[in-house]
Formats: C-alpha cells, sequence, structure tokens
C-alpha cells in the first residue's frame, strides 16, 4: 500500500490503519522477524484488543499480515511475548516442527463491569511458521488468584526452564514452567527507591555483557505515568538473576529514553547467537495523549528498532540504544554540509552531527515559524516543541523536556527526523530522545550553534 496521508510515519512501522499501542510477541524465526502489536481493527481509540501483525527481513520493511489474535470468551487480548519452543516443551508442535508459543494477557472487561477483581490472567497460543494461531484448549494457564492488575507476560529460556517476568500493579513478579503450560510462581521484585507513579507494566528482562566480558541481566519496567517527561515511559533496571530472583545492587532511578515518546517497548527473543544483538522497539506515543493525536486513519508508529549495549553499571546514563545498522538502507543521499542554516530538500533526514562548543542547540523550523530545538546549556539538555507544529490536543503536549545531564560529556548527536516524529541519539545512544511532532508544513530549515562546521546530512528514503 501507499500510506502517504498527512503526519503518516515514513520511516517508521504503523499500522495500515485503526488504533495501535504496544508491540507484542517479538520473535525471529528463519529469516522472519514477527512484529505482533496491541491493536483495535474497530476504531481510532484503544477498544477491543486483538494482536495485529507484520514480518520483516531486516526490521526496516514491513509486510502487514492479517490479524493473529481474536478475543475470545476469556477476555481480550492484552500485551506479551512469543517464543521459539525449540525442544517442543509444550507439546504443541513436534520435534520435526516445534512451535512458536504467544504467551498473552487476557483481560475480561465483562467481570470487571460486574465487580470482579478476577480480570487479568495468562494464556497461550501455538503456530508453526506464526501465520495462523491456534488457542491452546485449556486456556488459561495462569489464572488471576486476585492480583489487581496482572499482565504483559514476557518469557525468556534460562537455565533448562522457562522464566516470565510479569507486571502486577507496582511490582514485577517472576514465575517459571518446564512447558510453557505450567507456572510455579518463583519471587517478587519492587524496590522500594524505584519509581511507582504509575502502575508497572511490559517488564522484559535479558542479559547484556559489559564491554569487560561481565554478564548483567537488565530489567526493563513501563510505567504509565510518572516518566522523566511526566507521562509514561519505561524505566531500567541493572542487576543479577539466577533463575528466581532478581537482585540490584544500585539505588537509581534510570530511564531508557528521556523524551516523551517510547513506550511500552521490549526486546526480540530467539535472535541467533551469530547475530547476539538484544533488539528494541517501543511504542512511539504516551498514554496522556496518544488517544488525541492528530491523525487518521491510523493511530500511533513504533519507535526505528535500536540495539540494546550496556556500557556500565554504576552511571545514570549506563544502557545505550543505538539505531540498529540496517537503518543505513534508507539513506538514498549522503553529503557534507557546512554552514550554521541549511535548507532541507526533503522531509526524511539523518543527521550526524560533532559539537564543538560546551553548549550546542540545533532547530528545525518551517515557513509557518513552527519550531522545534534542542539545546544544550551547562548540565541542561533540554528539547522545546512547544511551537513545533500542532500542539493543543491536549494541554501539556507543547511542555519543554528537560534532562539533567550530570557531567556527561556529548560528543555526537545524530537525529532522525520523520513526518511526526524525531528521534535524537546522543553518543550514539547514551541518552535518547523520542518525540512526536505535528508541523503543519514539513520542517524545511536547520539551525545550529556551538556544532563543528562540517556535518552529514543523509536523505532518507520511504520504507513503504
Ligand atoms: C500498556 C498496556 C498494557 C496492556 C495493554 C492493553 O500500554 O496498558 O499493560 O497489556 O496496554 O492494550
Amino acid at each position: 500500500g501507499i500510506y502517504n496521508e498527512k503526519f503518516r510515519p515514513q520511516i517508521h512501522f504503523s499500522p495500515p490503519s485503526k488504533w495501535m499501542n504496544d508491540p507484542n510477541g517479538l520473535v525471529y524465526l528463519d529469516g522472519e522477524y514477527h512484529l505482533f502489536y496491541q491493536y483495535n481493527p474497530n476504531g481510532n481509540t484503544w477498544g477491543p484488543m486483538h494482536w495485529g501483525h507484520a514480518i520483516s527481513k531486516d526490521l526496516v520493511y514491513w509486510q502487514h499480515l492479517p490479524i493473529a489474535l481474536y478475543p475470545d470468551e476469556h477476555g481480550m487480548i492484552f500485551s506479551g511475548s512469543a517464543v521459539y519452543d525449540e525442544n517442543n516443551t509444550s507439546g504443541l508442535g513436534t520435534a520435526e516442527n516445534p512451535p512458536l508459543v504467544a504467551i498473552f494477557t487476557y483481560h475480561d472487561s465483562e467481570a470487571k463491569k460486574s465487580g470482579e477483581e478476577d480480570v487479568q490472567s495468562q494464556g497461550i497460543a501455538f503456530s508453526t511458521r506464526g501465520r495462523s494461531w491456534t488457542k491452546f484448549s485449556q486456556n488459561p494457564v495462569l489464572s488471576n488468584s486476585g492480583r489487581p492488575d496482572f499482565r504483559d507476560p514476557k518469557v525468556i529460556w534460562v537455565n533448562n526452564k522457562w522464566v516470565m517476568s510479569i507486571a502486577v500493579k507496582d511490582k514485577i513478579q517472576f514465575f517459571s514452567s518446564p512447558n510453557l503450560i505450567n507456572w510455579t510462581f518463583e519471587s517478587d521484585f519492587n524496590p522500594e527507591w524505584a519509581n511507582y507513579e504509575g502502575v508497572w507494566k511490559c517488564p522484559d528482562l535479558f542479559p547484556l555483557t559489559l564491554p569487560s566480558g561481565e554478564e548483567k541481566w537488565i530489567l526493563l519496567v513501563s510505567v504509565i505515568s510518572g516518566g522523566p517527561q511526566k507521562g509514561s515511559a519505561t524505566q531500567y533496571f541493572i542487576g543479577d538473576f539466577d533463575g528466581k530472583t532478581f537482585t540490584t545492587d544500585l539505588s537509581q532511578i534510570r530511564w531508557l529514553d528521556y523524551g516523551a515518546d517510547n513506550y511500552a517497548g521490549v526486546t526480540w527473543s530467539n535472535i541467533p547467537d551469530a547475530d547476539g544483538r538484544r533488539i528494541f522497539i517501543g511504542w512511539m506515543s504516551n498514554w496522556y495523549y496518544a488517544q488525541k493525536t492528530p491523525t487518521s486513519p491510523w493511530r500511533s508508529a513504533m519507535t526505528l528498532p535500536r540495539e540494546l549495549k550496556l556500557i556500565g553499571t554504576d552511571k545514570k546514563f549506563a544502557l545505550k540504544s543505538s539505531p540498529i545498522d540496517e537503518l543505513n538502507k534508507l539513506r538514498k543521499t549522503s553529503q557534507y554540509k557546512y554552514g550554521s542554516v541549511i535548507s532541507l530538500e526533503e522531509p526524511l533526514v539523518e543527521l550526524e552531527l560533532v559539537p564543538e562548543l560546551n553548549d550546542f542547540s540545533i532547530s528545525f523550523s518551517n515557513i509557518k515559524g513552527e519550531i522545534v530545538t534542542l539545546n544544550k546549556s551547562g548540565d541542561d539538555l533540554s528539547f522545546d516543541r512547544s511551537n513545533s507544529g500542532k500542539v493543543d490536543f491536549q494541554n501539556g503536549f507543547g511542555a519543554v523536556h528537560h534532562v539533567a545531564l550530570e557531567g556527561l560529556d556529548i560528543y555526537q548527536v545524530q537525529i532522525f527526523l520523520d513526518n511526526s516524529s524525531q528521534e535524537i541519539f546522543i553518543n550514539g545512544g547514551q541518552v535518547t530522545l523520542t518525540n512526536l511532532l505535528f508541523p503543519n508544513e514539513s520542517y524545511d530549515k536547520v539551525t545550529l550553534q556551538g556544532f563543528k562546521d562540517k556535518f552529514t546530512l543523509h536523505y532518507l528514503s520511504s520504507i513503504w
């Protein structure tokens, strides 16, 4: 299809039409990256949730596929994950054709209406190549037992068993299973000093190796509100996991992204060892205003896919999210530019800049006088979208965002500009700022201050 409506992302995944939120069921198999997503096929706001589906060979170009999971008698299909059950531990495939298994939350809104607490439980479904899915006949596999919120199971294979991380209101719980069907409670994680302003959601637990070779475990936890720019955001913890309990030593709140629009992100499972990357994608929106953004006939997009790397354990900015190398395919033309005011001939761009001074700023503006600015002044990094275009669909969308750099030295700035977003990667992703923008005309002018005179400008091609 030609997805070229006003504000339609051209270098980001978005559904053909209707409402999308969280990425779900991220799994790689036989040359295909699967992306499922929270989807309401009936409208342009949140509603009865399904799993929409798309596949890609490279995480850049996407092919839309039919809806994978529909609500059933247990409820709507909320967020969750998918794994390749290579040893057929579930018995839901065969030794020759091991199954993909999706693990998701059932949300029973009818129960909620009748005042019951018991509204969320976990179900599974299986498939051979991810094209058509069969729900397990004895769903749910993990019932609620009085937990107030009980959702977004993310499953990995650790020490010869399956481990599920799941969000339970204000904590993460870990369960284990030999077969994805029978689950045993292992432990809770809810350190006192973490951010609890919003309900905890969408956990993801995985190991990463430090440059020293030491292995650490990362736990991502999204919060619906209370993020660094007020609304939804994702915090992360660095620690150790022994197959039962996650422990973390440093009491430091850390955010995966300091923009307003990177939430509910998780990573792909079953990436081949020869690749070895930990690849992440987030929902590029914020519950604060997600249902009001001025787009139609679709609503919401995913972030660019990022590779997560751990560069230390003691600093606030310890986890890097770098744009994946495959995104270089989008570069149509690349040129060196000189000067401090340049005009853009096309709307889809990637810029690579090197700061020269300690303080710097970069603005994108258009003929209507709409402008968006990244500014560094001492230890304060700010992002101002107050006059960036359409901002009044929600009070506060136009707020100025701040990041306290805590002495971080900035040596590189990379920016991806799409029709309705800007992603800024600082020092290869040590600090990232992912933000939606709705300019009434494309930004066609860049104004620089405090950067080296020579920088790189790439014009990008559309993925559609
Ligand atoms: C997060 C979330 C999840 C839930 C899904 C419902 O954005 O609230 O916790 O599974 O969205 O669509």
